[in-house]
């Protein structure tokens, strides 16, 4: 059965409890921990830059998937790599030179994802594959958590997976916006091996307790039969 990872994403987590939020992520063995960086111009919020990641790598090993929803992110992906990032996912909509920018992530020595907006078809991303880390599809307009999630972008993730399986590529499917428990394992058997989740973590009351629910639903209503073969 695929390994499913969690990138939880912290974007709506409190704030004034941002350690404790990372130690908690660490007890609960979060494969990932997801920052959404946002410029108040390739999407209208603004987040947070290298400067709040920098003293929280610090607190942890878990991997820091950085989700730039930013205009120029060449610009900046040194500043966030300086800062602890070891993913670097930028938008297709917002690269010139998608090239360079693939070179200049790998150059030092991290890992480069593209992530594409629900109107963004996955064939743009289909001749870069074989130099990416990670595709991220948004299953939601990009700029805040919360919001619905859209079952119709799976057929991205399924365009991708068969992709990556037929090549054998070294790339992981992410998905990226209203995922929860009741929808989780549609993404599961659409064939993700990473999910971003929000709300559905730090919209409840216990979020340590609200990830194992998650995690549990990854597979269920699956039947057996039709599990994904060990990779
Ligand atoms: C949206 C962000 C997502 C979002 C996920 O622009 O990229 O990571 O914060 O949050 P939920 O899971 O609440 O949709
Ligand atoms: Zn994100």
């Amino acid at each position: 059965m695929r390994k499913v990872m969690l990138s939880p994403s912290i974007l709506d987590s409190d704030f004034s409890e941002i350690k404790s939020t990372i130690k908690m992520l660490d007890k609960a063995k979060a494969e990932f921990i997801h920052f959404d960086v946002m410029d108040g111009n390739f999407v209208p919020a603004i987040t947070f830059g290298p400067k709040i990641m920098k003293p929280l790598r610090a607190l942890t090993k878990i991997v820091f998937d950085t989700h730039l929803m930013i205009l120029n992110p060449d610009k900046y992906a040194d500043l966030f790599i300086d800062a602890g990032a070891d993913i670097v996912t930028v938008h297709m909509e917002a690269v010139k030179d998608m090239k360079a920018m693939i070179k200049q992530v790998k150059d030092r020595g991290k890992k480069i994802g593209v992530s594409i907006k629900p109107d963004t078809p996955s064939k743009t991303l289909h001749k870069y594959m074989e130099n990416l880390d990670l595709v991220l599809v948004m299953s939601v307009e990009p700029g805040f958590g919360g919001q619905k999630f859209m079952e119709p972008m799976l057929d991205k993730v399924r365009d991708f997976r068969s992709i990556i399986d037929s090549n054998k590529l070294n790339c992981i499917i992410e998905i990226d916006g209203g995922i929860n428990r009741e929808n989780a394992h549609l993404a599961c058997s659409a064939g993700v091996d990473a999910i971003v989740a929000g709300n559905a973590i730090f919209g409840s009351k216990n979020p340590a307790q609200a990830i194992k629910e998650l995690r549990a639903s990854f597979w269920r209503d699956i039947d057996p039969r039709l599990m994904p073969k060990k990779q």
